[in-house]
């Protein structure tokens, strides 16, 4: 049996899986966002451990034999240990902002993009370390290693520092091209490479579950704990985007449009994240801040509803496409393609005919006009792709997935697992395990279209052209 681990933002959850691909369980433990002052966001590492030790427990009660676990992770989150282990403050989240100063020196680094395939955004890492040395001096001092969420986890199940390339491409620390720590990157930023924990490919084995955990678990010892991936990386082999025919697009809190690549690729602006892929090649994608997060605030905080069947399959579903009637799903700033975290969101161009139903719709539209973006951008580098592979909350919506596949003209797949990162992670510890020979061979084997939706025709039209006045909106509205 498998174990794949997601750290999320809101929960940790937990999926055991037999070695045919077949999901048995899954469990799923929250715990708290901390927000201590405007832009910050955090989480304590140590609600992390104890809700995944909860979950895990509450599988090995039933099953016992677990040969190999593996992770997806929340990425860029700063993690940092002191010389006896021990948590030195709580965990500054990629969704936090408070970096926009920190990040502007990093973009002073004239060959930053040569050095990381990237430029510094509020969400990365690197930002987060120099925010640290510079107003928390005394907190810099006492790191000891630094690590990614999913990594405080393993260090807590195995005792070692690892990390895996995918989410370390997320730090603006690493070479992304040559898959090591950049020296020139540390230096400028006044670290030590022994402060960073030791690289691994996603699917390679870490090391063994500690006795200590073990028996807590009433777990076999020998159960190898597999470095594991970013979660888009992690959900991207979770739907099988291992090559530059599919692209991954994840409607989850936030939105991403994620293209596998045979070869590195850092596209000359960096407008795009060049990093590492699980499964030992690269990948480029754009990341939205508020994807299934804005619709869920318009249903839950505005409608103070939870039927969201209600609301989108009948409702927006509908209601006609109004060419005049604008979402911007700028609700916590946005990082591709604006890179501005005081972005906002808007609704405009609305009389008094209109409907819940159609607001609904451009609620849903204009998240999905923003992935255009991203989808817009990847295809000055590459147009190669000839379908979508859906995973996240919103690919639970049959609405949703129809206007995807109008708005971005591709077809759009669902796959036999809704778990995304989850399964991804658990298919990275069946290949840690020895079962593949690599992660395409066991994506290939473990995943099967289970339903396709082609983009209809009259819709292609009106979206393209709605596209172009959204595409508008933004640098207008900018300096309100
Ligand atoms: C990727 C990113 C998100 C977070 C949270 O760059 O910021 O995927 O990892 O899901």
């Amino acid at each position: 049996m498998y174990i794949g681990i997601d750290l999320g933002t809101s929960a940790v959850k937990i999926l055991l899986m037999d070695k045919n691909g077949d999901i048995i369980k899954t469990i799923s433990q929250d715990y708290p966002l901390l927000f201590p002052q405007e832009n910050w966001i955090e989480q304590n590492p140590d609600d992390w451990f104890n809700a995944t030790l909860k979950g895990l427990k509450e599988i090995t009660l039933e099953y016992k034999n677990i040969n190999a676990l593996s992770f997806s992770g929340q990425m860029h989150g700063l993690v940092l240990l002191d010389k006896n282990d021990s948590i030195i403050r709580p965990a500054m989240l990629w969704c936090d902002q408070r970096t926009e100063e920190q990040c502007k020196t990093l973009n002073t680094i004239e060959n930053i993009i040569e050095l990381t395939g990237n430029i510094a955004l509020t969400g990365f890492t690197a930002p987060k370390i120099l925010w640290l040395k510079e107003n928390e001096p005394d907190n810099f001092k006492k790191i000891h290693k630094i690590m990614l969420p999913k990594d405080y986890i393993a260090f807590k199940l195995t005792g070692k520092y690892s990390t895996d390339v995918s989410d370390a491409s997320g730090t603006l620390l690493l070479d992304v091209k040559n898959r090591v720590w950049s020296k020139e990157m540390l230096n400028f930023i006044g670290i030590n490479i022994s402060q960073l924990p030791e690289l691994y490919e996603s699917f390679q084995v870490v090391g063994n579950i500690l006795p200590s955990i073990s028996s807590l678990l009433n777990l076999n010892s020998e159960t190898k704990v597999i470095a594991g991936a970013g979660d888009q990386a992690a959900g991207a082999i979770g739907v099988g985007v291992i090559d530059d025919s599919t692209l991954s697009v994840a409607l989850g809190t936030s939105g991403v449009v994620f293209a596998s690549m045979n070869s590195y690729f850092a596209d000359s602006k960096a407008r795009l994240h060049s990093f590492c892929h699980a499964n030992g090649k690269y990948h480029q994608m754009g990341v939205m801040l508020s994807a299934a997060g804005a619709l869920k605030w318009w249903v839950e905080n505005i409608q103070k509803s939870k039927d969201y069947n209600l609301l989108i399959e009948k409702e927006a579903k509908e209601s006609e496409i109004d060419t005049n009637l604008f979402f911007l799903p700028y609700l916590i700033g946005e990082r591709t393609p604006h890179n501005d975290p005081n972005a906002k969101g808007t609704i405009t161009g609305l009389n008094i005919q209109h409907t819940r139903g159609d607001l609904t719709r451009s609620i849903i539209e204009g998240i999905t006009f923003g992935l255009r973006d991203s989808l817009e951008l990847i295809k000055s580098c590459k147009d190669s792709f000839t379908s979508i592979r859906v995973s996240g909350g919103g690919a639970k919506s049959d609405f949703w997935k129809q206007t995807l596949a109008d708005i971005f003209n591709l077809k759009v797949d669902t796959i036999n697992s809704t778990e995304g990162p989850a399964f991804g992670a658990a298919i990275l510890a069946i290949v840690g395990d020895g079962l593949f020979k690599d992660v395409n061979e066991a994506c290939s084997a473990l995943i099967k279209i289970v339903e396709t939706k082609e983009p209809i025709e009259r819709n292609i039209d009106i979206y393209n052209k709605k596209y172009s006045k959204f595409k508008t909106l933004y640098p207008i509205l900018k300096e309100i």
